[in-house]
């Protein structure tokens, strides 16, 4: 079938079902719903057979789903109608919840539903939640509607207000609705509250006298003070007092700040904070970002910085880390990176702020580079990148550092940089990709700017295998079993071996120095040359300046190659 992605962003939902539904055949076409003109055009370029809506902020308008089928993707279980589904869930903490595919009509959220998916909810910010079990559902429902609408012969049924349907209109969510009352919410509350907002839009409170909006929410044990008091810091985090405890507030968003997008709430709130009790960011009692733990003779790395945005200090502490478990007594040591995300590169929020955001860029990729290399260069231990969430940019190729990468069945990777303003890109990629993929290959994947799926990650050597499980813990669990299994090989010594021969004959022929530096040469021009592009694209990025036009990389029926397959007339 002809499918047309219509959708507000390409965001994870939506890349992840432009790889599913390409991978079982189907040609899709993805345009942003930028005005009702643009979509019109797209609908007589692409001519699809069916228009799918993973995320809209409106309604798609009459006189396309009048010429069109279209299936809107609403995260919310049958009968749900509204604009904060997944808010209202969390917030009324909802056992079960789930994604229903229903197709337009006039009301929005009303039409005649082709399928729907049910989960059991988590503990876990708004975004996890979407990204994870969300974006699972929707895959198997709108897969389910596409082979229903395929056959011919289902009827989608309207939902009306019968018994055994749970779900209601709810309104759209006010700042309101989710207010903390320090005086009065417990720990638990305040960390529902935060997750139901998280990531967007936050939940809106004063601090200091000033108004922001709170993010990354933990709690803060063994902590506890007057509530609503500011108590301690740690790393990025400060802990606030609530009437049972603490939580630690890891970012903040002023809007009416010089910088209004996302920051480390010790960078927001930095003169205030800088005399409080300071708690080591890694310690037992601290806000937790970087943690090593073992299983027999495997060292297990997690890294888990908000939205897998690494800057310059976190990289370092990072390296720090990884030095020491290389001086274990350990043979195989295994990246598990971020619960939501493994890494999305350099810090983008952070060079943005920064006083000189070239400088911090370079500082920035400096400090991934450094991390890059030592792993790439590690002789005493087997490497795993073990991919649980998405990574994208010099993430990825941070991931293809480690001897195997093992995905986690569903992850998006998105193998380049070039979308941020011709971003060169560094962490020693020119090498790991031609190396793995071929030189074509490589070229393609560069040029394409396109997400991929496990399959397509493992056909090209960015990754070693695709581990289909059904959860996060279940995949961590797969991981450490077969890392154990890989340290007690009785071939372990002869791999370690091996791997050394490679990269001796791979340094032979060209030294790792010498790719480091050419690549560093493109980044100093992308960060300190005459061409403004990644410094504007950065800013627009971390803005969140929506996108005026689709790129023609995902617009297929834009493309004047034709890439898109044009409808013969019959
Ligand atoms: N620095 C800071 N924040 C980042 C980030 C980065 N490198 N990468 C992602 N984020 C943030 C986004 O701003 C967003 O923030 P929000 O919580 O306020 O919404 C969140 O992480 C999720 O990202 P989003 O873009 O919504 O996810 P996606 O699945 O649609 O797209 C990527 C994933 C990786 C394609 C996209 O985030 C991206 O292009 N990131 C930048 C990668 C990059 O260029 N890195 C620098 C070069 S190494």
């Amino acid at each position: 079938m002809r499918i047309l992605l219509l959708t507000h962003a390409f965001n994870s939902l939506a890349q992840r079902l432009f790889i599913e539904l390409r991978e079982r055949g189907h040609d899709v076409t993805v345009e942003l719903d930028i005005n009702d003109a643009v979509t019109h055009e797209a609908i007589e370029l692409a001519a699809p057979d069916l228009v799918i809506a993973p995320f809209l902020k409106r309604a798609i308008a009459e006189a396309v789903w009048r010429q069109v089928p279209c299936f809107i993707v609403h995260p919310g279980i049958r009968g749900d109608r509204g604009p904060s589904s997944l808010d209202w869930a969390l917030l009324d903490a909802e056992p079960v919840w789930g994604v229903t595919v229903l197709q337009a009509e006039a009301e929005m959220d009303a039409g005649p539903v082709w399928a729907s998916c049910e989960f059991p909810m988590r503990d876990a910010a708004k975004s996890s939640i979407y990204r994870d079990e969300v974006t699972a559902a929707a895959v198997a429902a709108v897969l389910e509607a596409v082979d229903r609408f395929t056959q011919g012969s289902f009827t989608p049924q309207r939902i009306g207000p019968a018994e055994g349907v749970r779900g209601r209109a709810r309104p759209a969510m006010l700042q309101a609705d989710r207010a903390i009352d320090w005086s009065s919410d417990t720990t638990a509350r305040v960390l529902t509250k935060i997750r139901s907002g998280d990531g967007n839009p936050g939940v809106r409170d004063q601090m200091f006298d000033r108004t922001v909006h709170l993010y990354n929410a933990k709690p803060a044990a063994g902590l506890n003070g007057p509530p609503g008091a500011v108590l301690a810091r740690s790393g990025p985090a400060i802990a606030r007092a609530t009437i049972d405890g603490a939580v630690w507030i890891g970012h903040l968003r002023e809007p009416a700040g010089e910088h209004p997008f996302k920051l480390p709430a010790t960078h927001v709130l930095a003169g205030e904070v800088a005399g409080l009790a300071a708690v080591p960011v890694d310690a037992a009692a601290g806000f937790g970002e970087i943690a090593y733990r073992e299983a027999g003779a495997v060292g297990l790395l997690h890294f888990d910085f908000y939205n897998g945005a690494m800057g310059t200090e976190a990289s370092r502490r990072l390296l720090a880390a990884y030095r020491m478990a290389t001086e274990r007594p350990t043979k195989v040591i295994v990246l598990l990176g971020g619960t939501e995300f493994w890494s999305n590169g350099m810090d983008l929020n952070l060079i943005e702020a920064s006083r000189s955001p070239a400088d911090e860029s370079w500082a920035n990729i400096n400090a991934l580079d450094d991390l890059a290399e030592a792993i790439v260069r590690t002789r005493s231990h087997l490497t795993v990148a073990a991919v649980s969430g998405n990574a994208g940019a010099g993430g990825v190729f941070l991931a293809r550092t480690a001897d195997l990468v093992w995905l986690r069945d569903g992850v998006v990777l998105n193998p380049h940089y070039k979308d941020m303003g011709n971003l060169f890109g560094s962490e020693l990629w020119t090498y790991l990709l031609p190396r793995r993929a071929g030189a074509a290959a490589a070229r393609n994947v560069t040029e394409a700017r396109l997400p991929i799926g496990g399959a397509e990650a493992v056909a090209l050597g960015l990754a070693d295998d695709s581990i289909a499980v059904a959860t996060r813990s279940d995949f961590t669990r797969a991981v450490i079993a077969r890392a154990e299994a890989l340290a007690a090989e009785p071939g372990w010594s002869l791999r370690i071996v091996g791997k050394a021969r490679l990269r001796d004959a791979d340094e032979a022929e060209k030294s790792l120095a010498l790719y480091r530096a050419e690549e560093l040469e493109q980044m100093r021009r992308n960060f300190y040359g005459f061409d403004p592009s990644y410094h504007v694209a950065r800013s627009n990025f971390v803005r969140k300046v929506a996108k005026s036009r689709t790129p023609v990389t995902i617009a297929r029926h834009r493309d004047r190659r034709c890439r898109f397959p044009r409808r013969i007339a019959s």
